[in-house]
């Protein structure tokens, strides 16, 4: 398979406030680095109630939507998209189990992670979970569509 064939998947990434607050954001960007996924868009910001509510909405009937929602705005967040063949499922491998105390080794949460509701970062669930959390984060002008000019890893 040559590089033009690979088809572009894109996944949406979030280092949560905690991963911001341990200053956890270098160390979580290298991995996707050195795995080979590139990166189309990064910016850090508060997320307003509005757009943390819209992105748990599927939650919002669960018992802890309040305090998620309340952690997700309490501060800043580094929002990121990455695109790469198989990026979505392989992201969630690398974030670990949604309880760290159940993530393997080697992954986000079960290198850092501790506490359910301070589990580092979020990574969306399937292909269309992440083209919906794309749209949401991100306008169209903030993505960079670029592809590295040798990618010698993958012919
Ligand atoms: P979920 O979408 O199930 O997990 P993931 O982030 O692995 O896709 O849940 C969203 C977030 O909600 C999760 O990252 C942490 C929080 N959460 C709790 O605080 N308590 C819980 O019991 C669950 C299931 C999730």
């Amino acid at each position: 398979m040559t590089t033009k064939e690979i088809p572009l998947e894109r996944t949406f990434l979030a280092i949560k406030p905690d991963g911001v607050q341990r200053g956890l954001v270098g160390e979580i960007i290298r991995r996707f680095e050195t795995k080979g996924f590139t990166l189309v868009g990064l910016k850090l910001l508060i997320p307003s109630q509005e757009l943390a509510e819209k992105h748990y909405a599927v939650h919002k009937e669960r018992p802890f939507f309040k305090d998620l929602v309340s952690f997700i705005t309490s501060g800043p967040i580094v929002a990121m998209v990455w695109e790469g063949d198989g990026v979505v499922a392989s992201a969630r491998k690398m974030i670990g189990a949604t309880n760290p105390l159940n993530a393997e080794p080697g992954t986000i949460r079960g290198d850092f992670g501790i506490n359910i509701g301070r589990n580092i970062i979020h990574g969306s669930d399937a292909i269309e979970t992440a083209q919906n959390e794309i749209s949401l984060w991100f306008s169209d002008a903030e993505l960079a569509n670029w592809e590295p000019t040798i990618k010698p890893w993958l012919v």
